[in-house]
C-alpha cells in the first residue's frame, strides 16, 4: 500500500479535506495538483511542501475550461493523472420554504457540476493511460435526509448516482472509483451558512466532546484508498464520529 510517485489531483484543496489531503499525500511521496479558489489559502497549503512534488493553480470547479487546465497541468508537470479527488463542495442550509434560489443553484453548479467537471476532464487522459481512479467526498447527506439539507441531500445523493454509474461503465477501462461519506467533520463548511445562527449551532455541536472528527481522519482515508494496488477498489465507506447518529 503506497501512494509513492502516484500523480494526484485535488479540487477544493485550499482548506479542510481537500488541504489536509494534500499534505498527507505529500508526505506519503505522491505529486501532488491541487486547486480551490482562493489562491493565498493555496499558498498557505503548499507553504512547507515540496516544490518538486506539487503544483497548484487557482480552479473554479464550475468552470470546466479550468478543471481541464488543473488536470492538464498534472499532465505537463509530472506526466500522468492517477488519481483525481473531487473534494470541492459547499453546505448552505436553510428550509426550502426560504427559497434561497441562489444557494440551490451555487450547490448544484459546484457539487454536482464540478465533479462531473473533473470527470470530463479526466477520463480522456485515463482513457489513454489504461487505468485511473476517481474519488469524490459525498457525505451521510448522500443516504440520508436531514431538515434543512433537503438541496445539499439532493446534491450528494447525486454524486453517489454518478460516481455508481462511472464505476459500473468504466470497469471495462480499468478505472476504479471511490466514494467517501464523512458525518460531522470540523472544517471551515460552515463558513458557506448563510444564516449566522445556523453556522454557530453548528460549529457548536462540532466542538461537543468528539462529536466530529478532524479533517486528517478523511484524509487517512483518501491516501489509503489511492495506496492500493490497482485490482483493489474501495468504492464506499461511510466514516463517522463514533457518537454520531
Ligand atoms: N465538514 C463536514 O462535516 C462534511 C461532511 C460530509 C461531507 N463533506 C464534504 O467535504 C467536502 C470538503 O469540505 P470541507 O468539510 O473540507 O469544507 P471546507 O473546509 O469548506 O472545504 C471546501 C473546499 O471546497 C472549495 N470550494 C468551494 N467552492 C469551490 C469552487 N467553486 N471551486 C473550487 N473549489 C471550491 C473551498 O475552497 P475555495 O473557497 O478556496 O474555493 C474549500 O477548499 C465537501 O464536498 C463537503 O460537502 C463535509
Amino acid at each position: 500500500m503506497t501512494v509513492e510517485n502516484k500523480v494526484v489531483v485535488v479540487t477544493g484543496a485550499s482548506s479542510g479535506i481537500g488541504a489536509s489531503t494534500v499534505k498527507l499525500l505529500v508526505k506519503g511521496g505522491a505529486k501532488v495538483v491541487f486547486g480551490a479558489r482562493r489562491q493565498e489559502k493555496l499558498e498557505e497549503v503548499a507553504s512547507g511542501l515540496d516544490p518538486d512534488q506539487i503544483a497548484f493553480q487557482e480552479t473554479d470547479v464550475t468552470d470546466y475550461q479550468q478543471v481541464k487546465s488543473l488536470v492538464q497541468l498534472a499532465v505537463d508537470r509530472f506526466g500522468k493523472v492517477d488519481a483525481l479527488f473531487n473534494n470541492a463542495g459547499i453546505m448552505p442550509m436553510a428550509a426550502v420554504s426560504e427559497d434561497n434560489r441562489d444557494e440551490w443553484q451555487q450547490m448544484l453548479n459546484i457539487n454536482v457540476m464540478g465533479v462531473l467537471n473533473g470527470i470530463s476532464a479526466v477520463l480522456p487522459i485515463m482513457h489513454r493511460q489504461g487505468y485511473g481512479h476517481i474519488l469524490a467526498t459525498d457525505s451521510l447527506a448522500g443516504y440520508k435526509v436531514y431538515p434543512n439539507l433537503a438541496v445539499y441531500c439532493g446534491t450528494k445523493f447525486a454524486v453517489r448516482a454518478i460516481l455508481e454509474g462511472v464505476r459500473q461503465e468504466e470497469i471495462k477501462n480499468k478505472i476504479r472509483t471511490t466514494l467517501i461519506a464523512p458525518g460531522m467533520v470540523e472544517t471551515e463548511l460552515y463558513k458557506s451558512i448563510s444564516d449566522p445562527k445556523t453556522a454557530k449551532n453548528l460549529v457548536d455541536t462540532w466542538h461537543e466532546e468528539n462529536h466530529a472528527l478532524k479533517a486528517e481522519d478523511i484524509a487517512d482515508l483518501v491516501v489509503y484508498a489511492i495506496g492500493l494496488p490497482n485490482y483493489v477498489s474501495i468504492n464506499e465507506v461511510k466514516i463517522r464520529p463514533s457518537v454520531e447518529l
